[in-house]
């Protein structure tokens, strides 16, 4: 299959192109597009079939739900067979924007959209491009992030056509994303709100409004054999690069610029892994980069107190470094609260849980 690649003028924004794009997706086709967060790989949600395809051209576990993306509040309604109060309260405070909600299904969602599930995730991204393609689709548009399973989320254009071309119909380009980092997902079929994947809308934000919520433990740490987490991406292997990563954490840092331990402790095992002829990667801050040898490939993130800049860098340095030759990689750790939560879940993950405490 030719992949064709569509680019769209934000400032100037079109429907032209993107009506090809909303009747591929309205015929069953696939269609990879920007959100806020990260590109999505779209099909239409309420076709089992096309819904299926997503899967083939991720190589994604067919048991791993799909999120649902609807261009205006109403058209949640026909998908969910309840709005509980705290999701009503959620979607009036944080739609458009950076937050998918589970709830319980209704039949004209199929389980190949939910991945067997009775319950439903659906978000209202906040994207000028994505909310057109999705009104003009006519259609809800079921879509996970547009890379191969397994790999780090695409935060640009480039990085779905290195995944996907051939394997999907069209690719909207509409630059780089804002965010970085996917939704937050928060479960309202509880009586309690429970978080299962931290994101842009931060906890803090979350209780803001509905008071309590609860954490999936799975976000915390790895999964234990024989549990199921209640979001069931939780449990895959995710935003690994090919390199093995290993985070390094100061056990007494307050939040503050970047301890020396922790520069100092990543400057030998560099050495170290030079000693064993093994080319090492860094991943720190703009603050920290000149402190680290030439000897190794050395990518900054952003500025340690702008948050969202290192958000929005991560997912392309993880992916950069796959086309690098490097064959370990260390990185400084952040803060876990705020967006920190969300940047320190997807590095973790990516480091496989193995973290170096100083
Ligand atoms: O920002 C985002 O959410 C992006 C953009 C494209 O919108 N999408 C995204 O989708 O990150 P994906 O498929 O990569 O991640 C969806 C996550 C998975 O961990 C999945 O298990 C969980 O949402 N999920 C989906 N439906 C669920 C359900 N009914 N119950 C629990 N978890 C669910
Ligand atoms: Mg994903």
């Amino acid at each position: 299959m030719k992949t064709k690649v569509i680019s769209v003028n934000r400032e100037a924004l079109k429907d032209g192109a993107l009506l090809e794009a909303a009747q591929v997706l309205r015929d069953g086709g696939l269609v990879a597009f920007p959100t806020e967060t990260v590109y999505g790989l779209g099909a239409n949600a309420l076709d089992g079939q096309a819904a299926s395809r997503i899967y083939a051209a991720k190589g994604r576990p067919s048991d791993n739900p799909l999120i649902i993306h609807i261009s205006k509040k109403s058209d949640l309604d026909q998908l969910v067979e309840t709005i509980p109060e705290t999701g009503r309260k959620l979607m009036d405070a944080y739609w458009p924007g950076p937050l998918t909600m589970i709830f319980a299904k209704s039949s004209v969602v199929p389980y190949a959209t939910t991945g067997g599930l009775d319950t439903v995730a659906v978000r209202m991204p906040d994207d000028a491009v994505a909310a057109r393609l999705i009104e003009l689709s006519q259609v809800p548009v079921a879509a996970p992030s547009a890379n191969t399973s397994g790999r780090p989320s695409p935060t640009a254009a480039e990085h779905v056509y290195q995944d996907m071309d051939g394997r999907i119909e069209i690719i909207v380009d509409g630059g780089p994303v804002g965010i970085g980092v996917e939704s937050t997902i928060v479960d309202v079929t509880e009586e309690i709100p429970m978080l299962l994947r931290p994101g842009a809308v931060t906890l803090e934000m979350l209780c803001r409004i509905v008071g309590q919520v609860e954490i999936d433990p799975a976000i915390a740490g790895p999964v234990q054999a024989g549990i199921k987490p209640k979001a069931p991406g939780m449990k895959y292997r995710h935003y690994a690069p090919k390199a093995e990563l290993t985070l390094v954490e100061d056990r007494d840092w307050n939040g503050g610029p970047v301890s020396i331990n922790v520069v100092n402790t990543i400057r030998n095992l560099v050495s170290w892994s030079g000693d064993k002829g093994r080319k090492a990667g860094i991943i720190c801050t703009d603050e920290t980069k000149n402190l680290y040898p030439d000897s190794a490939v050395i990518r900054s993130l952003g500025q340690r107190n702008r948050e969202e800049t290192i958000a929005h860098n991560l997912f392309g340095i993880l992916r950069e470094f796959d086309s690098l030759d490097v064959d370990t990689i260390y990185s400084e750790s952040f803060w876990g609260e705020n967006l920190g939560q969300a940047i320190m879940n997807r590095l973790t993950k990516a480091a496989g849980y193995h973290i170096m405490k100083v």
